[in-house]
């Protein structure tokens, strides 16, 4: 079993609480406060272990971590020391990659709308590949890097026309998608930058076909698309392709209903298409980002308020919900939960989890039997390290939580508890609406 196949992080104990790295939840709730982001040293490097180990035959495969997921300086610490290379889609994530202290050239920047001073910071931290999405970047890209006097190695993000069965806002390989160049378009583009853009480097492909993804099918088709495509390029255009990036993608289990495939299954998909065309690209990317992180994180709310509906529906209302997790309103995600402290009790009620945000929707999850809940509990909401801090908001103008990380029974903030002052230090008030 690899780690993307657990609900809760590989080091979770029932002791007299709910234990994760040792640490006790009920005293990191104490100590740090609710809501409360905890990340399992243990399980990252697990899953990293993973990886590595399913495609240990495989020298020519990089492990590009998408910080999408989860961008923290801490966690790309992490990251860098297991071996893992970074995508990054933003000029925040490349800063917060360079702060850390990475080898830049590990780096690869991806996204389909790259501004200008995010190419410049790019260029000028020598960020090792952009993955070029559309014409506009190409032009863009190709003036920037003149203007500097370097060149860039890129790949050309394509659109391979997969489709898999995850929700819609999260697919990205079908054809009708924002993301990348449509197989039609490849021989425009690469004449462009054989015939115009001299600084760029062409070196492979790219596709990322989405994310939370169960079917190794669709990892094999994609590779098949790709190399297909290197080996047209050479035919047609003379150029010889040495990389492919296949992107992320791979799911992970929120709920007992869930069965993602492990590492190796990905990894035989992956191979198994290598090998039937018997390519060997000099260099194959792999981006995962949930995987790696999230069934890693879990969070910690404190119970509050309480109501029963009269069709016998129960609510109970915890610190937090939407703003720090906006996974279930926006993708009608499941999750799983404990309670931290009431680990031996038998009576059990279903109960609906809402958050504490203005708005109907904002439920955490939907129906699930816990332990008879009052207020001061803790909840542990198992598998948000991914996606959850990283697309977190100050929604109602709530401060956005602390981060922990836990490991053989220390615990560290990774990331402060936004306070008051946070909320309102960006603000100005115009001399004119000054009070006098
Ligand atoms: N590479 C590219 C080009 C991507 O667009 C993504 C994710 C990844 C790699 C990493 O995919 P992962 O291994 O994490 O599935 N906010 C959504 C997920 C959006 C994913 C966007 N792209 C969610 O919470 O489910």
């Amino acid at each position: 079993m690899s780690v993307n196949q657990s609900i809760k992080p590989i080091t979770t104990e029932e002791k007299a609480n709910l234990t994760i790295g040792g640490c006790d939840l009920v005293d990191l709730a104490k100590r740090y406060g609710t809501p409360l982001y905890v990340i399992d040293e243990a399980t990252v490097r697990g899953i990293c272990r993973d990886y590595k180990e399913a495609f240990k035959d495989y020298s020519n495969i990089k492990m590009m971590y998408a910080s999408k997921a989860l961008c923290t300086s801490a966690i790309t610490r992490i990251l860098d020391e297991e071996g893992f290379g970074f995508d990054t889609v933003s000029a925040g994530e490349i800063y917060t990659v360079f702060k850390s202290g990475v080898d830049m050239s590990k780096v690869l920047f991806n996204g389909n709308n790259k501004t200008a001073s995010e190419i410049e910071l790019a260029l000028n931290c020598g960020v090792g590949r952009f993955s070029v999405d559309n014409f506009y970047e190409a032009e863009l890209l190709n003036r920037i890097a003149g203007e500097k006097g370097k060149k860039a190695d890129i790949l050309l993000r394509i659109t391979p026309g997969i489709e898999c069965h995850t929700h819609d806002y999260i697919q990205t390989g079908q054809i009708d998608s924002k993301f990348g160049f449509d197989l039609s378009q490849i021989d425009e583009i690469v004449s462009l930058i054989q015939d115009k853009y001299t600084n760029l480097n062409l070196r492979g492909l790219h596709a990322h076909i989405g994310s939370q993804i169960f079917e190794p099918q669709c990892y094999y088709d994609e590779v098949e698309i790709l190399v297909r495509e290197m080996a047209r390029i050479k035919e047609k255009f003379g150029i010889n392709l040495d990389e492919i990036n296949i992107g992320g993608g791979l799911g992970v289990k929120y709920t007992d209903s869930d069965n993602p495939p492990s590492v190796t299954i990905l990894a035989e998909a992956v191979t198994k298409a290598l090998d039937k065309y018997s390519v060997e690209p000099h260099t194959i990317y792999l981006e995962p980002g949930r995987s790696i992180i999230s069934t890693a994180g879990v969070t910690l709310y404190t119970v509050g308020s309480s109501k029963v509906v009269p069709n016998g529906r129960k609510y109970v209302a915890v610190d937090g919900g939407m703003a720090d997790n906006p996974r279930p309103s926006m993708y009608q995600a499941e999750y799983t939960a404990q309670v931290a402290n009431k680990l031996q009790a038998k009576n059990l009620e279903k109960v609906t989890l809402a958050g504490r945000y203005c708005e109907s929707g904002d439920i955490l999850i939907n129906e699930i039997e816990l332990p008879k809940l009052e207020a001061g509990d803790i909840i542990c909401v198992f598998n948000t390290g991914a996606y959850n801090y990283s697309m977190a908001s100050n929604y109602n103008r709530v401060e956005k939580p602390a981060m922990v990380l836990v490991n053989n029974s220390l615990s560290d903030i990774i990331v402060y508890r936004e306070t008051l002052d946070n909320l309102i230090e960006h603000d100005n008030i115009p001399d004119r609406l000054k009070k006098q």
